[in-house]
């Protein structure tokens, strides 16, 4: 029996007590399918005796049917428990283990090595005090052993633990563990880091794991445990001023109103004053809540229900602060953005951000560099593909409560989710806001969209036409326009051929340009609608996620999309321009339909046929359309 079951045995409220006081570690651990994780994970668990008996005869005879490891037990299977890993022999997923020695309690989470690794990375860290590296001594400083550290760099992880495991396949040698040591260091020099501890190791025979090795003398610091133990992990002075992002307003009846959430940083007490940001309101702290009762304080990580002395407005997303140091506010950004989808990330297109309990929508306004995560070098680039890290400027629906990631690792970071799918697909950390893009207002004109509009005596919108190249789209357009003109309606066309003559003459087909090229005509027919006028844009649009940035643009009953459906055989037969016939003989690349997707809109107002009808019945059919919607009324 372990120290802590006579505890359990003899005192539970003693044993109680002891938990509730001890600190937790929050440890990281990266290395590559079989540098040796999952075992020395297994060999923290086993040898601080947290499995028990019956995991241990289970163990056992799992060992002798799958493990690696022959007779000695596979620690390894321990941890890797998932089914489907077992059969492939890697971990696939962020697992949390939970176990503590006399001194700390730990939470390990255990994130895979294979190439997922930032996406299991970022998820496992954010909370980490501390990364353990596993170098297998073998092979030495890796690839992945930097990627690994500048992405604990990245997630503001401070203290490292290089655990150059496999020792024993080295014969212990002094040399080699030198050698990989200076490695390490002359490359992490870079990489900001509070403490960088060196252990040789054998995690398969515990060597250095728990306690010192006889095997290596030579060796004079503490075993891994030892140092786990003993890591000074107390906040930085920058993390300390209170923080509490509201997660909800808590309101049961009209004699209580309490904001609940969990503190982000710092203490607090009643009779604390706090400031809300953004409102900027003041108050004092009156009660700090939870189910039993009343706390005298709270601090961080707790989750807690705070009521003030004053009836202030508060929602959810708001950040109770200090006053001393409140956060600050801002809808500009320059970010950190780790891409974690397989479809890339456009700058231009629009995604959900969620910060602080609350979601934004958010576009990327440039992606000023990538990071090579292999060498830490700037790369240009256009967009960002699965696992890489880029340096973009962010710009927001409204201004956000927020600290910079280096201050606050729970109020500076951010999650981004897909629009359509709500997956989340990147996270990321805000470094500044953007203060010059923030004085940037909006100016309100005295003569608005309405006024000039009905100087036209016309209901301003935009009519969208999408399609495949040479479906008909602009002769569609062309000979709408004749008629609405005939009708004495101001319009404009927009059509792509003629706008990537000028507007957008430096964009090509790639997927980012297009996303660009939509963005820039969406923009432009905005504007046009503000100036009153009936616009016919013509543009391949293939992406549904751009069009729905564009509706997005508008007022309710502005947009109006109009799916020119002719099947790609049609449109290839045609090939007016010629285009198709060129594609097909590969001159020309990324042609849509053939090399480059069409994403077909799912409710487009207005569908054409061009199969069935003729271009004069298409018409006809978009102004019965717009007649029966009292787009064509007079106003
Ligand atoms: S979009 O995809 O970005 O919306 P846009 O409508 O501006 O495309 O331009 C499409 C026109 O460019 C086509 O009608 C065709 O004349 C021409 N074009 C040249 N190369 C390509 C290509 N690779 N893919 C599609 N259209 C192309």
């Amino acid at each position: 029996m372990s120290h802590q079951d006579n505890l359990i045995a003899e005192d539970i409220l003693a044993y109680l007590e002891a938990q509730r006081n001890k600190s937790y570690l929050r440890c990281l651990t990266c290395g590559s399918v079989d540098d040796g994780k999952s075992t020395l994970i297994g060999r923290l668990l086993f040898d601080s005796k947290m499995i028990y008996e019956d995991q241990l005869s289970a163990l056992e005879s799992d060992s002798k049917k799958s493990g690696t490891q022959g007779e000695k037990i596979d620690l390894a299977l321990l941890v890797d428990g998932l089914a489907a890993e077992r059969e492939q022999g890697i971990t696939i997923d962020v697992a949390y283990r939970f176990f503590s020695t006399d001194k700390r309690k730990f939470i390990i989470a255990d994130t895979p090595g294979h190439i997922q690794y930032t996406r299991n990375m970022a998820t496992g860290a954010s909370t980490a005090d501390l990364a353990i590296i596993l170098i297998d001594a073998r092979k030495g400083v890796l690839d992945q052993t930097r990627r690994h550290s500048y992405i604990a760099s990245l997630l503001g992880i401070r203290n490292i633990v290089v655990a150059i495991n496999k020792m024993d396949l080295v014969e212990f040698s002094q040399h080699k563990f030198n050698e990989i040591e200076e490695a390490y260091r002359s490359f992490a020099d870079k990489l900001n880091f509070k403490e960088i501890v060196c252990i040789p190791m054998s995690a398969l025979d515990g060597d250095n794991v728990m306690n010192r090795s006889e095997r290596c003398k030579w060796y004079k610091g503490m075993s891994l445990m030892q140092h786990l133990e003993t890591v000074d992990i107390s906040p930085e002075i920058a993390e300390t001023s209170f923080r509490m992002p509201v997660q909800w307003v808590n309101r049961p009846n009209l004699d209580f109103r309490g904001y609940s959430g969990t503190i982000a940083a710092g203490m607090v007490k009643p009779g604390d004053e706090i400031i809300v940001i953004p409102s900027g309101k003041r108050s004092v702290v009156d009660k700090i809540v939870i189910r039993d009762g009343d706390l005298y304080q709270a601090e961080v990580n707790e989750s807690v229900t705070i009521t003030l002395r004053d009836e202030i407005d508060i929602s959810r997303g708001d950040i109770i602060c200090s006053t001393d140091d409140p956060a600050e506010q801002s809808d500009q950004f320059q970010a950190h953005i780790i891409w974690m989808e397989e479809e890339e990330m456009f700058p231009g297109r629009q995604y959900i951000m969620k910060v602080n309990n609350q979601t934004v929508p958010a576009t990327v306004t440039d992606l000023k560099y990538k990071v090579n995560v292999n060498n830490f070098a700037h790369e240009a680039g256009k967009s960002l593909a699965l696992n890489e890290v880029g340096v973009c400027n962010l710009s927001l629906g409204k201004p956000i409560p927020f600290d910079p990631y280096k201050k606050n690792r729970h109020t500076g970071a951010f999650i981004l989710i897909d629009r359509q799918t709500n997956a989340t697909i990147g996270a990321g950390m805000l470094e500044f806001s953007l203060r010059r893009a923030a004085n940037v207002v909006w100016q309100d004109l005295e003569v608005g969209k309405m006024e000039r509009a009905s100087l036209k005596h016309q209901k301003p919108a935009v009519l969208w036409f999408t399609g495949l190249s040479g479906s008909g789209k602009s002769t569609i357009a062309a000979l709408l326009e004749k008629k609405l003109f005939d009708i004495g309606r101001h319009t404009y066309v927009l059509d792509g051929d003629n706008v990537r003559h000028g507007l957008n003459n430096d964009l090509g087909f790639t997927d980012a340009d297009r996303v660009e090229n939509i963005r820039r005509v969406a923009e432009t027919s905005r504007l046009m609608v503000e100036a009153g006028l009936m616009v016919l844009v013509s543009f391949i649009s293939p992406f549904r996620s751009e069009r729905q940035m564009a509706r997005n643009l508008l007022d309710d009953g502005e947009f109006i999309e109009v799916f020119v459906n002719t099947p790609l055989e049609v449109a290839e037969k045609r090939d007016v321009k010629g285009l198709y016939k060129k594609a097909r003989e590969g001159k020309i690349k990324n042609f849509t339909g053939i090399d480059s997707p069409y994403e077909q809109p799912e409710n487009a107002e207005i569908i054409v046929n061009t199969v069935e009808t003729t271009p004069e019945q298409a018409v006809e059919h978009i102004l019965a359309y717009l007649d029966e919607r009292g787009y064509l009324k007079s106003i």
